[in-house]
């Protein structure tokens, strides 16, 4: 062991790429690493207390939102909770709270910053929670890929669809190239909506859908009833994203190269088990789940509808749940008369959702009591203003 350390160890390079949690702020990614305060100990036993009586000092100057993959003990706190596309709405609908506290990851801070007031102010209680989704796209990228759909001469009949798991700065693009957002709970509202804007589903225009190619290819395949061919995988790191100029021409769903790394890891080898395990088990599943998992699942929808379909669920029924492990737990506790199953046991949380935790929660509680704003994420103004326009857009699609 010490030979192998003595012989392979060399001290950590100075490359960018390398960055030490904790230290400095990655500008090229949408995670920041920083934290600067005391956090109270994990183990404190007064910590419930602590947060309790910062949350009532705070009173209504403070709007608490907590994404459902937030562990119990943050969304004990949380005044709504929901999946992103409710809470980017809940945040647009709270003009009078001075401070939005969003528990959840880096891209729905930046979300709830362009849609609330420049007076109010968005806070993450960890900078580190980013998403490693969205960090498999950058802004840069994105621009190369244009440049190439530009060459291949169909930039002008692709409309760009970016997931709400990405940067501001590629909900901007998207604004400026008059696309929308979209959500798991609206992908295909939003899909249809994109493909009528470049002559409709039966048509030959395009859409580039970033950064998670599973919820774009499940969305284009399983309800628009797109094909496999019809899809071709745009990968950043390629030049020309991997793909020919016929490929491109002859595609209708550019997808991004991106994907979950908490649901890219059920198998349909999962659903085949779990089916063999328990006879009639329904199994429902998050849309970032790969196509062949998506197809072998009895239903597929956003974390608010899997929670609504177990509420709806008869006593008695059998359900296998494919999506991160918090809300699982969650929803098999309230449902104590269904039988609840996770679809793998060795998936597990989400790491960066599980940063916020109740030592960070109430460490920026305090910090606001005693007149600090910590981990306040601000979206530059330009960017803020088209990627308004994307996130409008997401929210006048018909029927939502
Ligand atoms: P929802 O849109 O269902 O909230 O999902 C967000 C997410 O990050 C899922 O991994
Ligand atoms: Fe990102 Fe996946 Fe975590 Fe959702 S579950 S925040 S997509 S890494």
């Amino acid at each position: 062991m010490s030979t192998l350390l003595n012989s392979s160890f060399t001290e950590p390079s100075a490359s960018p790429a390398l960055l030490l949690l904790g230290q400095k702020t990655d500008l090229s990614s949408e995670r920041g690493v920083e934290c600067t305060g005391d956090l109270p100990a994990a183990s404190d036993p007064d910590l419930v207390e602590r947060a309790r009586v910062a949350r009532a000092a705070l009173g209504d100057r403070a709007f608490i939102l907590g994404h459902h993959y937030q562990r119990d003990e943050v969304i004990d706190f949380a005044d709504v909770t929901g999946d992103s596309f409710k809470l980017a709405r809940e945040a647009a609908a709270r003009p009078d709270a001075e401070f939005i506290i969003f528990c959840g990851v880096h891209f729905m801070a930046e979300s709830a910053d362009i849609l609330t007031s420049d007076d109010q102010q968005v806070i993450l209680p960890d900078l580190a929670a980013g998403c490693s989704m969205a960090d498999m796209a950058a802004i840069n990228q994105v621009e190369d890929c244009w440049d190439v759909l530009t060459d291949a001469g169909i930039a002008d009949v692709t409309l760009p669809v970016t997931y709400m798991n990405s940067t501001a700065a590629i909900k901007a693009f998207t604004g400026r190239h008059a696309g929308t957002v979209c959500t798991s709970s609206n992908a295909e509202v939003a899909l249809r909506w994109a493909f009528d804007q470049v002559g409709g589903v039966d048509g030959t225009g395009k859409v580039l859908f970033m950064p998670d190619q599973h919820l774009g290819r499940n969305t284009a395949m399983i309800k628009l009833g797109l094909t496999a061919e019809d899809c071709v995988v745009y990968d950043p790191r390629k030049p020309g994203g991997g793909l020919t100029t016929q490929q491109l021409q002859d595609a209708r769903m550019i997808l991004w190269r991106g994907h979950c790394s908490v649901h890219g890891r059920f198998s349909e080898r999962n659903v085949t088990d779990i089916r063999a395990a328990v006879p009639g088990i329904n199994v429902l599943v998050h849309p970032e789940c790969k196509n062949e998992v998506v197809a072998a699942a009895d239903f597929v929808g956003s974390t608010e509808y899997i929670i609504t379909m177990l509420n709806n669920a008869e006593p008695g029924s059998s359900w296998a749940i494919g999506t991160e492990l918090n809300l699982v737990r969650r929803v098999a506790a309230a449902h104590p008369d269904k039988n609840v199953h996770y679809l793998d046991s060795t998936v597990c949380f989400c790491s960066t959702m599980n940063r916020i935790d109740l030592p960070h929660l109430v460490w920026i509680m305090e910090s606001l009591v005693a007149g600090r704003v910590t981990n306040q994420i601000v979206v530059d103004s330009d960017d803020a203003h088209w990627a308004r326009v994307a996130l409008d857009q997401m929210l006048a699609l018909p029927g939502l």
